[in-house]
């Protein structure tokens, strides 16, 4: 059986900023605050006319460009997100409109900030069972519009965007390892509970997290699966170029950093200028450093993240 490898990668942020001095005037909180206790600075917020789809069609946009592939070749369109279009249908179908690809096969996969390490595995399986030669895979969020903005403990810490990547079968070495995990007993640590109900609202709309328990449980769960990952693909720590963590929390990322033995400057971070982006932060990572020439072709890179559910997951690949 060959690989799937990373033939692109894309991302998009929408234009609008928000800094940690404007949220300031908003709620009682402070930049020194905020920057300190998760090393967020801004986050970008989507326009109001805009869905997570559209969003989601640049980063694709940008990522089959970088693939060098025409769009046609693509067989199989998998969008983690959280924030969908709407109830149904999927954000991947209506992806998959925008793009023009009629027959395509496509779904959504939810598992909040995890979703993209969750989608990442996904398509590798399709691709290595032979049931797909081309997938685009995407993770895509308007994480502003689940947040009550009168909530410091909350709003300060997520951001919009969308990142992309489109994987191919390959004889060569990509995707050496993926690894998922679950436990639904956590989910009341992190959950926006609301469902729809006779055409009413029920439950809370808004995004709730328990801070300092999802922290411990993410520093903890994060180091496990890197190392497992790691260990069953038979892969040295040493042997890790990039380390390309979910962005949720700086202190989080150094902890596992920390781990796996890796010295920050090996860390792709992005969060002091985009938060917390959910299912769209490891690939807005991935493309940050892939377009700035510090992860190349050839070298070893850990993908990880958790989120919701609780569900994480981390993949292994050489790039
Ligand atoms: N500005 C100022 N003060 C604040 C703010 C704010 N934005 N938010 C909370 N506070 C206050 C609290 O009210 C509390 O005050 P009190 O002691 O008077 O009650 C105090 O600061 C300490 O609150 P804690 O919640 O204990 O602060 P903590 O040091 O744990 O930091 C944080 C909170 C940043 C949320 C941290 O727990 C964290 O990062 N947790 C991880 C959660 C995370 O990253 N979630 C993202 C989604 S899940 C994921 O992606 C893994």
């Amino acid at each position: 059986m060959g690989y799937s490898r990373i033939l692109g990668t894309g991302s998009y942020l929408p234009s609008q900023v928000l800094t940690n001095a404007q949220l300031a005037e908003r709620v009682e909180t402070s930049d020194e605050w905020i920057v300190t206790r998760t090393g967020i600075r801004a986050r970008h917020i989507a326009d109001e006319q805009h869905k997570t789809s559209d969003l989601a069609l640049r980063a694709a946009e940008a990522a089959i460009a970088s693939a060098g592939i025409d769009k046609d070749e693509i067989d199989l369109i998998i969008v983690a997100t959280t924030t969908p279009d709407m109830i149904f249908p999927s954000t991947a179908c209506i992806l998959q409109e925008k793009l023009g690809l009629p027959g395509v096969p496509a779904f959504d996969v939810q598992a909040v900030c995890a979703g993209f390490i969750y989608a990442l595995s996904t398509a590798n399986a399709y691709i290595k069972s032979g049931m797909a030669k081309k997938a685009l895979v995407v993770g895509a969020e308007i994480m502003s519009r689940v947040l009550d903005w009168d909530d410091r403990r909350t709003c300060v810490l997520f951001g919009d965007g969308a990142g992309a990547v489109v994987l191919g079968a390959s004889d060569e070495p990509g995707i050496l390892h993926a690894k998922l995990a679950a436990d639904g007993r956590y989910q009341g640590l992190l959950n926006t509970p609301a469902q729809i109900s006779g055409g009413k609202i029920q439950g809370m709309p808004y995004l709730h997290m328990d801070g300092p328990a999802v922290f411990k449980f993410a520093v903890k769960s994060l180091s496990e699966i890197a190392m497992s990952t790691l260990a069953e693909a038979g892969v040295e720590k040493s042997a890790v170029d990039w380390l390309v963590p979910h962005q949720a929390n700086l202190r989080i990322i150094e902890s596992t950093a920390k781990h796996l033995g890796l010295s920050m400057d090996k860390v792709i971070v992005t969060l002091p200028e985009q938060g917390n982006t959910s299912a769209a932060s490891i690939p807005l990572a991935l493309d940050v450093a892939v377009r700035d020439g510090r992860i190349q072709r050839g070298q070893t890179v850990l993908l990880e993240g958790i989120g919701g559910g609780f569900a994480w997951g981390a993949a292994l690949l050489i790039f």
